[in-house]
């Protein structure tokens, strides 16, 4: 790690090893809401191969109390705090430092340090909130042993929880009582956690392959904790899971999760100790949806599985944060995919990757998988370094075969573990392990942008030779205009007439084997000789690599493909794209239409089909994942191409979304099998179809006032507010008054609101911000509210009046000063503006350019300067 240069960034170039290791830690808490006294004792000991380097260590917003050196209180001429750094003069050899600083949870709005949520008292580490807890190197490769010691009032806070395993707890005689933890493994700052209060348990014990019991405990506030028994169950699955796929078995005696209502991100994975969104943990039918049960198990494991991915093997510094990321997601989809349907998974994430990722790689804020300099590490926490980071792995898996693969990992957990490790060690032990030359993979994490394949054929009748051109380029980003070609593994099949698979390899310039093609130059030819007519091929099956390819299809041959290929993510994907010409493809647009409603009065005829299939089917691309695929975007124009193509489906296909609504009415009720949420899901999406055409919402009206689980009773909801039926505003009201004391239900309506399609729902959030409903400093409740309104309301956030985007503007100031992560992320929102057509780009500009010299923190200003850049 390393300071910034004068140009304001920190460079991956500029990384050196600490100067002054701390191998042992030892903190010491009294505990309390208003103020907290931290005292930390750390083993300092200066590295041989930098001798004389100063004694400096991070401290933010600290009041430092006391200072001491070997036991010494030190001399103000012997040391200097300037309220971000403290340095410690005239020391040159190994010695204990021993600080005492106060700090004040209840004021930490920020929800970075230590802070306050309800009665608990918890932290939040990553990245660099250590820091504000007391004086220490925060940096992820300094990794002592910890020793966390924790005094409370007994009363207020009972049950008092860090990182490790719980060595002893005491009464102190006050009414306060003492609880000590140690932990073992190095572990790095941004790994710390603590949490007390009065919360209570759900656990199970069970006994690892390694033969080690561990006791699970799921923590929550008591009214919570009835609703924390699917999570715990979870953490067993992922256990099992971690030990049966790649051998890796958990190395404590406890592993404790704590529920929090307050959090900033979705889940973090404190050594031992994970802390949680509540909206990832908590969960029973009647409060929660399937969508959100499923995402709770993927959370949970995600957490779990950093235990190996990030904690035993750390990070070297803030660059690799993808080494960790992009390896756990990759991991945690594994583990849903091999759980439940490897198809629907790989839908769930193909989708979010082209929505929000590829967006992403293609506007203001790109950036590589492994960036080589940033101002603000917290913004890089983004679809990018996770989901893409995710795609990377997948890449080389591909590459390289699921055993190898698996030797390759288990080559890089012997060789780091304990250590901080670069991407470079990651691809070392892949490479020992397949005996590969990664040297041109590894450029997938230097480059930005999404690569484009461009495919193209010939057939000579008369030879029957059939040649498949493949090019490939990357668009120019931020920093970065020239491109490499990468290593894509390009998937693909040819069928001939008769619909059967041609067997025989191309000749080629790359190497090919398995059906996979891996392209290194920037054009590749595959030839087949002798073909006895022209053949259809397909490409990206399984979507092998995180590419946009462009092959010019005759809506014939889509609809043809779709019936042939039988991998069920390739008849999406072949949907996806049927559907994306019917919006966009202005001169087949009325076949592809024609051909899409064949397609799906097939699927919804077929009751052998996986209705969750089908209904994913119906899912065509949303506004965003099309909007990527315009130069400019006109958002009126294609807001109502896409209505208007729902319309006409959903009078088309009347007759078979009804049939099978109906049909699955018994399979729908109840429990959480496969089977039941497979039936609500394709039940929800033939609701919303038919909705478009009965103006009185009858069915959704029966539906919601019949449910028995939230993922209908929302569902009908969603029906009756965004299609504004004669029920919605009583509907609304009876859901919010059953569940007013439930924050998370709570979110959910007010996520409906802020997302009803019309430019007048900016008023409904307005007016929503008068009322009790709105809480600035709960996380959650801003996402529902405002990061739903910008990110997936486009009539109302892209007002043509550009009061939607002055609106959003301006409560990134006001959320700036109270949570800067949060409102960084709101301003994301803006990251394409540059594709948005007049007069969009030009209010957008203002509205950037009205916050420039108004936001306070790093976080909102580089994020600002990079938008604008
Ligand atoms: N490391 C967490 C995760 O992916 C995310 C996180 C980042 C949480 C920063 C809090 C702060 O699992
Ligand atoms: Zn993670």
């Amino acid at each position: 790690m390393s300071l910034p240069r004068g140009d304001g960034f920190i460079h991956l170039a500029d990384y050196r090893p600490p100067a002054w290791r701390i191998p042992s830690a030892e903190l010491q808490f009294e505990l309390g809401p208003d103020a907290t006294e931290v005292t930390a004792r750390l083993a300092l000991s200066p590295d041989p191969a930098q001798p004389g380097e100063a004694l400096e260590l991070d401290g933010e917003e600290l009041e430092l109390l006391a200072i001491a050196l070997d036991g010494q209180p030190l001399p103000p001429e012997r040391y200097d705090y300037d309220g971000r750094r403290l340095r410690v003069h005239g020391v040159a050899a190994d010695c204990t430092l021993e600080t005492r600083a106060r700090i004040h949870p209840a004021a930490n709005t920020r929800l970075e340090g230590l802070y306050r949520s309800g009665r608990l008292l918890l932290t939040q580490c990553e990245a660099e909130g250590f820091r504000r807890i007391t004086f220490f190197a925060d940096r992820p490769d300094v990794m002592p042993r910890w020793r966390i010691v924790l005094r409370a009032d007994r009363a207020a806070y009972p049950v008092l929880l860090a990182n490790g395993n719980p060595v002893s707890t005491r009464e102190l005689g006050d009414g306060r009582h003492e609880a000590t933890w140690e932990n073992p493994h190095p572990t790095p700052a941004y790994l710390f956690a603590i949490a007390a209060g009065a919360m209570e348990r759900v656990s199970s014990t069970l006994e690892t392959m390694e033969g080690r019991r561990v006791e699970l405990n799921i923590w929550a506030e008591p009214g919570d904790v009835a609703r924390c028994a699917y999570a715990l169950g979870a953490v067993e699955r992922s256990l099992r899971w971690d030990e049966r796929r790649f051998g890796r078995c958990y190395d404590l005696d406890v592993f404790n999760v704590v529920a929090a209502q307050d959090f900033t991100m979705g889940a973090m994975e404190n050594k031992g100790l994970n802390i949680f969104n509540a909206r990832y943990i908590l969960a029973d039918e009647a409060t929660a949806t399937d969508a959100d049960f499923l995402a709770i198990e993927s959370v949970v494991a995600h957490e779990y599985l950093h235990n190996w991915s990030g904690n035993r093997v750390t990070l070297r510094d803030w660059f690799q944060l993808s080494l960790k990321e992009g390896l756990t997601v990759f991991r945690d989809t594994e583990f849903s995919a091999d759980l439940h349907s490897r198809a629907l998974k790989r839908i769930e994430v193909v989708r979010l990757l082209r929505s929000r990722q590829f967006p992403e790689d293609a506007g203001a804020l790109a950036h590589a998988v492994r960036p080589d300099r940033y101002r603000e590490i917290s913004n890089f926490y983004t679809m990018t370094i996770y989901e893409k980071g995710a795609e990377v792995i997948r890449v080389l898996h591909t590459l390289v075969g699921e055993a190898a693969f698996r030797a390759g990992m288990d080559r890089y957990f012997a060789d780091n573990d304990g250590r901080a490790a670069t991407l470079e060690d990651f691809l070392a032990a892949h490479a020992a392990a397949s005996g590969r030359d990664l040297a041109q993979f590894a450029r997938w994490y230097s480059q930005a942008g999404t690569p484009e394949l461009h495919v193209t054929d010939a057939f000579d009748a008369a030879t029957g030779d059939y040649t498949l051109t493949v090019t490939q380029n990357t668009p120019p980003t931020p920093g970065q205009p020239e491109k490499l070609p990468l290593l894509v593994p390009l998937r693909f099949a040819l069928y001939d007439a008769s619909g059967r698979a041609i067997t025989a390899p191309p000749e080629a310039d790359a190497v090919v084997h398995d059906g996979l093609a891996e392209l290194t130059a920037p054009t590749h030819v595959l030839r087949w000789r002798g073909l006895g007519a022209r053949p259809l091929p397909a490409f990206n099956q399984g979507f092998a690599a995180p590419v946009k390819l462009h092959f010019d299809y005759t809506v014939d041959q889509l609809a043809r493909l779709a019936r042939l290929e039988r991998d069920p993510f390739n008849r999406w994907d072949l949907l996806q794209r049927l559907a994306t010409d019917a919006l966009l493809g202005a001169a087949h647009a009325e076949a592809a239409t024609a051909a899409l409603g064949d397609a799906l009065a097939d699927l919804l005829a077929d009751a052998s089909a996986d209705p969750a299939f089908v209904a994913e089917c119906l899912a065509l691309p949303d506004f965003d994942t099309l909007a990527e695929a315009l130069p400019e975007v006109d958002v009126d124009t294609l807001v109502a191409r896409r209505e208007e193509l729902l319309d006409r489906l959903a009078e088309e296909q009347v007759e078979g979304l009804q049939a099978r609504y109906d049909a699955l009415a018994d399979a729908a009720r109840g429990g959480l099998g496969g089977e039941a949420m497979s039936a609500r899901a394709l039940r929800n999406a033939c609701l919303a179809w038919l909705t478009r055409l009965d103006p009185e919402a009858k069915l959704a009206q029966a539906q919601f006032d019949a449910a028995t689980t939230m993922t209908e009773r929302l569902a009908a909801l969603r029906c009756l507010l965004h299609f504004q039926a004669p029920g919605a505003d009583a509907a609304l009201q009876a859901f919010r008054d059953a569940h007013a004391q439930d924050p998370l239900v709570t979110d959910k309506w007010i996520g409906l609101v802020a997302t009803r399609p019309d430019p007048e729902a900016l008023d409904e959030v307005q007016a929503l911000m008068a009322t009790p409903w709105w809480k600035p400093a709960n996380p959650n409740r801003v996402r529902a509210l405002l990061g739903s309104f910008a990110r997936s309301n486009p009539l109302g956030f892209h007002r043509r009046d550009g009061a939607g985007y002055r609106f959003v503007a301006g409560q990134v100031v006001a959320l700036d000063a109270i949570n800067p992560q949060v409102a960084a992320r709101l301003l994301g929102g803006f990251e394409s503006w540059r594709r948005w057509a007049s007069p969009r780009r030009e209010l957008a500009r203002e509205a950037l350019a009205s916050l420039e010299g108004k936001l306070a923190s790093p976080d909102g200003r580089d994020l600002l300067q990079r938008l604008l850049g």
